[in-house]
């Protein structure tokens, strides 16, 4: 009898570093480049990241739980544990894209949030995981949004995420990947050096018949074409930045369309939360764009406890930014969030294993979830609470913080706060 070797090629993976070292294996260089792109030095990327390994644990030796829960709702969608998909263009990192990602998060009980820069259509993966939401930016005229709108909420979407904290910045000091105009044979014949260092990327590919898809289907006027990813891009910056009446407006038309609830994402300051509060908003994420926006801005963890503190009765708070493990899940729900959403995390299982790379990488964060639950005696991410962590002093950034009544001094605009 043949005995196999166990540790050989297991494609199961322990944890979302391993996951993202076999992206790096498998992606092409640009491509991966892509998914670990922050923007200018990287500060804002690396802080989300290492501000989670300043929070630490305080655990009990015995008097732990035998039975343990951590399911939720986000706008209404009740989910098996406190993390959903962050919505990503996942342009090129696998044939299946979006597909995937939406059947693994259905799968594993959560929730889908869909890009409008994606590469599968809101139809398709609303029909595979009927817990979606389609995410926007402020692009185009609003007309051409309410159609936009309309054509989610006919896919079933159950709820709209805006994304605004986007400002074009360009510049990143590792060199941005090259985002072909579109992927034709000139094109191939181009990046075949890169390309040709991967031959499972480009096999997984192959086997469809397919070759990576840069277009936007979600943002084809009706009966017309995809635009591609540039046409796309161009389109959006050249939308005027909206208004908070703006932002009022859009909250209102999703509203009358669906009667569906909406997020705003990538709020970082108190002001702003209150500002969401005012325009109608279901729910917030406090994040910073993965690190791919205004560089300096801090990790999104420090800003969440402020905004939690302010906004948090009124308005469900996620986060978003540096998850890779349970034990960050579990410190976010702490200061105040609701549940997170991930970016990278699940973009790197997709490029290491398809669908099931994207279970297994929700299949860490529940177990690395379960684990902290476990270890502080606790029995519910209901529990959980900033007294029960060691959190340094100056580790909160309150940004934009009203002044208080009667208070004559200008508004502060950042407050370290222990
Ligand atoms: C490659 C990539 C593409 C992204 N595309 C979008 C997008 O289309 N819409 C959006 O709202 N956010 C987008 N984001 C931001 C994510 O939704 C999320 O805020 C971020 O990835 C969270 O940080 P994390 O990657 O550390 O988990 C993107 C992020 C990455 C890494």
């Amino acid at each position: 009898m043949k005995i196999e070797n166990p540790w050989k090629q297991n494609p199961w993976f322990e944890s979302v570093a391993v996951a993202q070292r076999r992206a790096q294996k498998r992606l092409p260089a640009p491509v991966y480049a892509a998914l670990v792109a922050g923007s200018e030095a990287g500060l804002t990327i690396g802080d989300n990241e290492a501000a989670f390994g300043e929070i630490g644990f305080a655990p009990h030796v015995a008097g732990h739980r035998a039975e343990r829960s951590m399911t939720t709702s986000v706008m209404g969608q009740d989910i098996s544990l406190p993390v959903i998909i962050s919505p990503t263009g996942v342009q090129a990192v696998h044939p299946e894209g979006e597909l995937a990602v939406a059947r693994a998060a259905a799968a594993r009980g959560t929730v889908m949030g869909l890009s409008n820069f994606a590469s599968k259509s809101v139809e398709e993966v609303a029909a595979v995981n009927p817990s979606t939401f389609f995410q926007m930016y402020w692009t185009g005229d609003r007309d051409v949004m309410i159609q936009r709108m309309d054509r989610a909420r006919a896919a079933g979407a159950k709820g709209l995420i805006a994304t605004l904290d986007w400002s074009f910045s360009m510049g990143r000091d590792w060199g941005s990947p090259e985002i072909p105009e579109k992927v034709d044979l000139k094109t191939m014949v181009r990046l075949a050096p890169a390309v040709a260092r991967r031959p499972r990327w480009l096999y997984e590919f192959a086997k469809t018949g397919a070759i990576p898809d840069l277009t936007a289907p979600n943002l084809a006027p009706p009966g017309g074409a995809a635009p591609t990813f540039f046409g796309a891009y161009y389109e959006w910056m050249t939308t005027p930045p909206p208004s908070w009446e703006d932002v009022a407006w859009m909250r209102e038309q999703w509203a009358q369309l669906s009667g569906m609830p909406f997020m705003l994402k990538g709020v970082c300051r108190v002001d702003d939360a209150l500002r969401a509060v005012d325009a109608g908003v279901t729910a917030i994420s406090v994040s910073n764009h993965g690190g791919n926006n205004l560089d300096s801005t801090p990790a999104s963890i420090r800003m969440l406890k402020p905004v939690s503190d302010a906004v948090g009765e009124q308005i469900e708070v996620l986060l978003d930014g540096g998850i890779r493990r349970g034990s960050d899940v579990v410190k976010a729900l702490a200061l105040g969030a609701r549940a997170v959403m991930i970016g990278r995390a699940y973009l790197w299982g997709l490029a290491a294993n398809g669908q099931t790379g994207v279970e297994n990488v929700l299949d860490v964060l529940r177990g690395g979830i379960d684990s902290a639950l476990l270890g502080m005696g606790l029995s519910s991410i209901d529990e959980l609470h900033p007294d029960l962590f060691a959190i340094p002093v100056g580790f909160h950034r309150a940004l934009g913080v009203p002044p208080a009544p009667g208070d004559t001094q200008a508004p502060l605009a950042v407050t370290a706060i222990s």
